[in-house]
């Protein structure tokens, strides 16, 4: 596992902790899931603050050549808006330059819409001349 825009490795409490920020229950229920996902990510990109307390994070799955899956981002409330979120997608993209296709799915909120364009991506729906469609199964 590659760790770290601030660099260092994160302890499953405080990536348990930042999860329960955001309030990401699916997460925080079953944290031997949680940290055993944390453990198989391709990258953890971390943010941290100026007391070195984990803030914001980053995970991708990707086989290092074709594509890279941005599987969560999530930044805590107290430290939102202020590019953190930005910087974890600057640090992902960076690593996973070579590969073509980033990919990710995330809920039907207008916030995650305007942070994900601006950004650059673009839904499926809206690709131009050709929209794709993006299929998904939760078990
Ligand atoms: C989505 C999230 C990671 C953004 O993190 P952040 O640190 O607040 O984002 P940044 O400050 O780096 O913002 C980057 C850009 O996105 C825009 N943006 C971020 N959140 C936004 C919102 N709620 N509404 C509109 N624009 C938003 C910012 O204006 C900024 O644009 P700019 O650089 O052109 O000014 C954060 O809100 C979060 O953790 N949310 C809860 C978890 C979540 O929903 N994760 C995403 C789904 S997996």
């Amino acid at each position: 596992m590659d760790s770290g825009l601030a660099g260092g490795p994160v302890s499953d409490s405080e990536v348990l902790a930042l999860y329960e920020s955001v309030g990401w229950s699916a997460y925080t229920r079953d944290p031997k899931v949680t940290t055993a996902a944390i453990r198989g990510s391709s990258l953890v990109a971390t943010a941290r603050n100026a007391g070195g307390g984990l803030v914001g994070l980053a995970r991708a799955i990707s086989d290092d050549a074709t594509i890279c899956y941005l599987q969560d981002i999530l930044v805590d409330p107290a430290f939102q808006k202020s590019g953190a979120g930005r910087g974890l997608l600057e640090a992902v993209r960076t690593r996973y330059q070579h590969v073509r296709q980033l990919v990710l799915i995330t809920d039907d909120e207008p916030g995650q819409r305007a942070f994900y364009e601006a950004l650059g991506f673009t839904e499926g729906s809206d690709f131009r001349p050709d929209p794709v469609r993006i299929f998904a199964q939760f078990r």
